[in-house]
């Protein structure tokens, strides 16, 4: 077999909890349990490919639109998840990073998200940008927001000014986007990075996937001829 192409940076939606829980005749806040347990599986196997960024869409903008005891409960979650993953983050080099607007999170997750922000910011060895409370759309209302305050003109505006004021600014877009789950869409992830990175969609539910299925994605991103336009 040619060898794999291991992409820097890689985009997942994750997808499918709440079929994954209904599958099995259980509450749809079991699937996210679940879905958070192999978000730590899956920067593991990633990092161990050799992945230097992991971004994970786990709250949209549009979320929100969710029965309140079903947002709640995401809420609560990612308090359980810093509190109990932290250490494993540590050991494993990890870096978090959040993308989106935080601060309209409650006050106890806004907290939580800002102690793993300070306690993992030396690390170097994964990047794991997790999306919350983020919309692609919102995102670009925000560097056009950011461009105008620091008093930019018109003519000044170029695709990499725009890029540095997104809340990804400074990293490299995606090389490969998965989303589990079987839908075939984006859900307002990334609009503006995901312009040259390679799509990759699979029927597996998020909670279920691993990483021989990171490792088939990873595969199928070996075999793609990325041309940028050219020939
Ligand atoms: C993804 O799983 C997690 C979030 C969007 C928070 P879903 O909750 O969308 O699961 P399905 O798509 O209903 O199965
Ligand atoms: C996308 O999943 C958002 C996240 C996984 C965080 P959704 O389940 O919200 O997407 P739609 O509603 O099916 O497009
Ligand atoms: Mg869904």
């Amino acid at each position: 077999m040619t060898e794999l192409k291991i992409p820097n940076h890689i985009a997942i939606i994750l997808d499918g909890n709440g079929r994954w829980a209904k599958k099995q005749n259980r509450p749809r806040t079991f699937g996210h349990k679940e879905g958070a347990e192999n978000v730590i599986r899956i920067a593991r196997s990633a990092k161990k490919f050799g992945v230097k960024t992991l971004t994970l869409y786990a709250f949209s903008t549009e979320n929100w639109k969710r029965p309140a005891s079903e947002v709640g409960f995401l809420m609560d979650l990612l308090i359980k998840f810093v509190n109990s993953k932290i250490d494993e983050l540590m050991e494993e080099d990890c870096k978090l990073n959040f993308l989106g607007d935080i601060t309209k999170l409650p006050k106890k997750t806004k907290e939580a998200c800002e102690f793993a922000l300070d306690k993992t910011k030396d690390n170097k060895s994964l990047v794991i940008n997790i999306a919350l409370n983020y919309g692609g759309r919102d995102e670009l209302v925000h560097s056009f927001k950011e461009i105008m305050k620091k008093g930019y003109g018109s003519d000044e505006i170029t695709e990499e000014l725009i890029s540095d004021n997104l809340y990804t600014s400074g990293q490299a877009d995606p090389d490969l986007l998965i989303r589990p789950g079987g839908e075939l869409r984006l859900s307002n992830f990334l609009v503006y990075q995901l312009a040259y990175t390679e799509l990759y969609f699979t029927e597996v539910l998020w909670p279920d996937f691993t990483e021989d299925d990171l490792r088939e994605a990873i595969v199928a991103f070996t075999k793609r001829d990325r041309r940028y336009g050219g020939l």
